[in-house]
């Protein structure tokens, strides 16, 4: 089975598409990624599978998938099904696995016998909530903007252990890493069992000081569990740096892989502390008898080994994800994440020029990037992401805010998108804010 796309084939995945200019043919065609910034970003804009007339500024709800990724998915799962005969052996899918499991540790940071594969970033941090050990009376300390995903698995943990959920308000905008720092502080009990927060928060784009406050959980043996739904694509760092116990993320936002993957990272010292939920191949002490083994146990490396191996399941949608992280390395990480803080920037100065506007997003750099949340006194957060699809095919997301019934705007930008888009953006905002 071919286990990945070529450099070359990565590139001329995109060669059905109609709208590409000669250069960027001739770039596919060639084998090489444009060197100069403007054909660059031309030609990263014709690379995920998106409609081309649409500005799509909304890539914190779900990222629009690139044509290699689907070419490596549809090749993978074509692939699969005419090897049935011959891929049902666990050894083939434990090597297979570890394949996997390093080239993905490669790209996040850390080592394959840290990593579990799963369908995205709610799922990864819902097995923490349920994995670990933890009792009624234990408090487990996050914010007030965390997402659904992210908050109700440990609601559920209180409604059925009685542990306590404690939700630090963080201010609007945040002004220094600092702030965050002292309130997780000021809120830790000695019955503070857990730290969980996300990397980037995905209402109004705040980066938090994960690596600060890992350090700061470790030194009182608080378990730190972070989610890195916005993060993973967007900025460029390693896990290792952060020094977190659990790290959530997803694929299908701001890498472009496959929807349906995402990955939790496990700190090698927290894999005796957390339970299974989906075992596949825990090894049965006294021994019980199975007709067969469960395929990719054998020799799949220790986190997949003893959390669930979902490779074999998943395995077309990984190599999807795993052409596109290759498209990220080649694009280069540094480059994208400071490609997409310049487009922030841009609509922010842009943005700030408009009347009766209020940004909740940082402003400090360093404290955001790709994520931008502003509201208007007047119209509802709803109501101009209406307008602004309605009437300019500019797609970016109304949510609510508390203590107001009008809610927000969010946009979020990528790679992909250009300042001619942020401007169709802007022009459609002002015609709104107008009425
Ligand atoms: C911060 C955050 N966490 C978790 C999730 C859920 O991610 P998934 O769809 O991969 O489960 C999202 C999705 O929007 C998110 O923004």
């Amino acid at each position: 089975m071919p286990t990945s796309l070529s450099r070359r084939e990565l590139l001329t995945a995109t060669a059905g598409l109609a709208s590409l200019s000669a250069t960027q043919i001739s770039s596919a065609q060639n084998g090489t990624i444009p060197s100069s910034s403007r054909e660059l970003w031309a030609w990263v804009k014709t690379q995920p599978v998106l409609e081309q007339q649409i500005a799509y500024l909304d890539v914190a709800t779900a990222g629009p998938t690139l044509r290699a990724a689907m070419a490596a998915e549809y090749r993978a799962r074509e692939a699969q099904s005419l090897a049935l005969a011959t891929t049902t052996s666990g050894s083939h899918w434990a090597t297979e696995s570890a394949r996997l499991a390093t080239r993905f540790a490669a790209f996040l940071g850390c080592d394959a016998d840290e990593l579990l594969f799963t369908h995205g970033a709610g799922e990864a941090l819902s097995l923490v909530a349920l994995g670990l050990d933890l009792n009624a009376g234990d408090e487990v300390l996050t914010t007030s903007r965390e997402h659904p995903s992210a908050l109700t698995p440990w609601l559920v943990q209180a409604r059925r252990r009685g542990i306590i959920v404690k939700q630090i308000d963080l201010p609007t905008p945040m002004t220094g890493p600092e702030q965050a720092l002292g309130l997780f502080a000021g809120a830790v009990t000695d019955r503070t069992k857990v730290l969980a927060f996300s990397h980037v928060q995905y209402a109004d784009g705040a980066l938090l000081p994960v690596a600060d406050l890992c350090q700061f959980a470790r030194q009182r043996n608080i378990i730190s569990v972070v989610d890195g739904a916005q993060a993973v694509g967007m900025l460029d760092f390693q896990l290792r740096d952060l020094g977190c116990d659990f790290y959530a993320t997803c694929f299908h936002k701001w890498i472009g892989g496959s929807h349906g993957t995402g990955a939790l990272f496990v700190r090698r010292e927290m894999l005796d502390r957390i339970w299974p939920i989906e075992p596949r191949g825990l090894d049965a002490s006294p021994p019980i008898f199975s007709p067969t083994q469960a395929l990719g146990h054998e020799a799949a490396p220790a986190t997949l080994h003893k959390l669930g191996n979902i490779v074999p399941k998943l395995w077309p949608a990984l190599r999807g994800t795993e052409s596109a992280i290759e498209f990220q390395q080649q694009v280069g990480r540094s480059k994208i994440e400071a490609r997409v803080r310049e487009l922030a920037i841009y609509a922010r100065l842009r943005i700030q020029q408009l009347a009766n506007i209020e940004i909740l997003t940082p402003a400090r750099p360093g404290l955001w990037a790709g994520i931008l949340t502003l509201r208007s006194a007047r119209h509802s957060g709803m109501d101009l992401a209406t307008s602004l699809a309605r009437g300019n095919r500019v797609y970016v997301r109304g949510i609510e805010w508390p203590d107001s019934t009008l809610g927000a705007l969010r946009l979020s930008v990528h790679i992909f998108n250009t300042h001619d888009e942020v401007e169709k953006m802007l022009q459609g905002l002002d015609r709104a804010l107008k009425i």
